[in-house]
């Protein structure tokens, strides 16, 4: 599974490049779910090009708000489901950060978005806790708000720490194995039908590193920020997933 969040960033005709680009570098291979999650604004142009190219990438949200109705500024599930987008992240730290959400408020989209889409929850320690060696407790609470839930099996995380967003630093890619493995095996525990998610590397991954990370058993694919706003790196790091790079 790899997935590009593209953040505040792009432009009719950015995407219009970035399609021509993905289409030349993408080697065929139809078994990896591959998403985008544009701007919202963006929604309607990406799927017309994406058709017109007749690539094999779903569409989906960096984010999504808990109900329809009065909330000036909110866009729900209700609606991306509309536009035919097929998944929502949800909890970003720069949400978190930037946004001030809260556990409980990750907590109420998980549950407005229940099975009607797929979500992607991230997860992540900042530098200090990382330096004070608290990514576990860190990630055991930012977990805590699927305890006891019914999730669906399309539910997968992002594990993205914070330091590593942006920067070009990376934990080494057996610690991220270690990681996701606990990961794995917090969420198998803690929720109500047991389920062991998708789990999902992000931070300054690119077409350079990307095989080191996906070379370990618990890494289940990537969400993408920085190298994913080129269609030819995007389609490099999916090709390097799907065994296909030359
Ligand atoms: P990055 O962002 O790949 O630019 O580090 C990843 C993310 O924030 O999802």
């Amino acid at each position: 599974m790899i997935v590009a969040n593209w953040k505040c960033n792009g432009s009719r005709e950015m995407i219009q490049e970035w399609s021509k680009h993905y289409k030349d570098t993408y080697i065929p291979f139809d078994k990896t779910f591959v998403g985008i999650a544009p701007p919202y604004v963006y929604v309607d142009h990406l799927t017309n090009l994406i058709n017109v190219h007749e690539l094999d990438i779903k569409i989906g949200v960096q984010d999504i708000d808990i109900s329809s109705g009065a909330r000036t500024g909110a866009i729900s599930v209700d609606m991306i489901k509309d536009m035919k987008c097929q998944f929502t992240i949800i909890g970003h730290s720069e949400r978190r950060n930037i946004f001030d959400e809260s556990d409980e408020s990750i907590s109420a989209k998980l549950d407005s978005v229940g099975s009607k889409v797929a979500t992607i929850l991230c997860i992540g320690e900042s530098a200090e806790e990382n330096k004070n060696k608290n990514t576990k407790n860190v990630l055991k609470r930012q977990l805590s708000i699927i305890e006891g839930k019914i999730l669906s099996s399309s539910f997968s995380i992002a594990y993205e720490p914070v330091w590593a967003i942006g920067t070009g630093n990376t934990p080494a890619p057996d610690e991220i194995n270690d990681i996701h493995k606990f990961i794995k095996d917090v969420v198998q525990s803690s929720t109500g039908n047991s389920i062991v998610p998708n789990v999902l590397y992000g931070g300054s991954v690119n077409d350079a590193n990307a095989e080191s990370f996906f070379k370990e058993d618990n890494v289940d694919g990537a969400l993408i920020g920085g190298a994913s706003l080129q269609g030819k790196s995007f389609a490099n790091i999916v090709n390097i997933f799907n065994g296909k790079a030359i």
